[in-house]
């Protein structure tokens, strides 16, 4: 297993040297590599299994570095990150030459971000490169909001677990792709479409797993757990002969035993829903229901972002 501290000096050190550290993020932890050093990044890709046509997010410590691996900055790009920077936004722009093929997977843009957490920006700006940083989950498994999912999943493939605590946002960024000053929202995230739209006004989605257009659809299940994980209401099981929990919204069912159901804000707060959504999916996964069944939340704020994951977990 890894070792857990919260030791930036360290953290910084062992990724000078090209090692892997997984960083706390208000979003969700991400194993990060020196981005600017493909053997680094290379090993991110092993540690995760994760397929090298998926490209990695760039984390940089303020707005001011975007030009130094951008080609250019679209006005309103500049606005949305002046508003929601440090935080849950990733920007999508046209890359420089030197942000290796690798991390980009071979794309001519980069996907860029400027974390909301004082250990990562504290750590991003002690060292004299930025982070590439996937989530710092095995591929395929939900994204680790603590220390311990981190280590959990990934403990045998990382020295060192910077400790931040519980991510306070709890679900990945929002990814907003720019080409000139049209915007398309590539993954809803813990920016809400609200306040995407507050600084763009209308804009395009186009929602994918992963954004290389010669891999379509291939990462369409993701965050999947290990049981039989269904949708409130569309689907008909067959519920007395399997264990069977419930991941409701804000309000327990009357009929159910209240121990096999899990709330996940019981104030219907849509921020701290997000916040307890992939810890209560892992703890339900670690009680071994035979069955899940997982109700959707309104398709307004972060609830589309929340129900993005849940359907992504059912997906077959
Ligand atoms: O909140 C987050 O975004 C977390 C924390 C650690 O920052 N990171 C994260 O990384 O969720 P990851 O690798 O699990 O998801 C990154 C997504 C991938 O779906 C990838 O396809 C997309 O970002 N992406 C990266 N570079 C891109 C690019 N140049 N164009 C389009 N999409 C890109
Ligand atoms: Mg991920």
């Amino acid at each position: 297993m890894a070792e857990i501290g919260t030791d930036i000096a360290k953290a910084a050190a062992l990724l000078d040297q090209g090692e892997l550290v997984a960083i706390p993020t208000e979003t969700v932890y991400g194993l990060a590599a020196n981005a600017l050093n493909p053997e680094a990044v290379a090993s991110i890709f092993a540690a995760k299994n994760r397929p090298f046509f998926d490209p990695l997010i760039v984390h940089i410590s303020s707005i001011g570095e975007v030009e130094k691996y951008a080609s250019a900055f679209p006005e309103k790009a500049q606005r949305l990150c002046a508003l929601l920077w440090p935080g849950p936004l990733t920007i999508v722009l046209p890359k420089k030459p030197n942000v290796p093929d690798i991390v980009t997977a071979g794309q001519g843009s980069v996907a860029l971000r400027v974390p909301q957490h004082p250990m990562a920006l504290d750590l991003l700006q002690r060292i004299p490169f930025p982070l590439a940083a996937p989530s710092a989950n095995p591929f395929g498994y939900v994204s680790p909001t603590s220390a311990e999912h981190v280590n959990n999943g990934l403990g045998n493939a990382i020295s060192y677990i910077l400790d931040g605590g519980k991510c306070k946002v709890g679900i990945e960024s929002t990814i907003v792709e720019f080409q000139g000053e049209t915007a398309k929202v590539l993954r809803l995230g813990g920016a809400s479409p609200e306040m995407l739209a507050s600084v763009l006004g209308e804009f395009e989605e186009e929602l994918h797993q992963n954004s290389n257009p010669t891999a379509p659809g291939q990462l369409d299940k993701h965050y999947s757990p290990k049981s039989k994980f269904v949708l409130e209401g569309i689907e008909e099981w067959d519920m007395k002969t399997i264990k069977t929990a419930r991941l409701r919204f804000k309000s327990f069912l009357s009929d159910l035993p209240i121990e096999h159901q899990y709330i996940l804000s019981e104030n219907g707060d849509m921020n701290e829903a997000a916040a307890h959504l992939f810890g209560m999916m892992r703890d339900l996964d670690n009680k071994s229901y035979g069955l899940i069944i997982a109700e959707l939340l309104p398709e307004q704020g972060l609830g589309r972002a929340i129900n993005d994951r849940l359907r992504r977990a059912a997906a077959q």
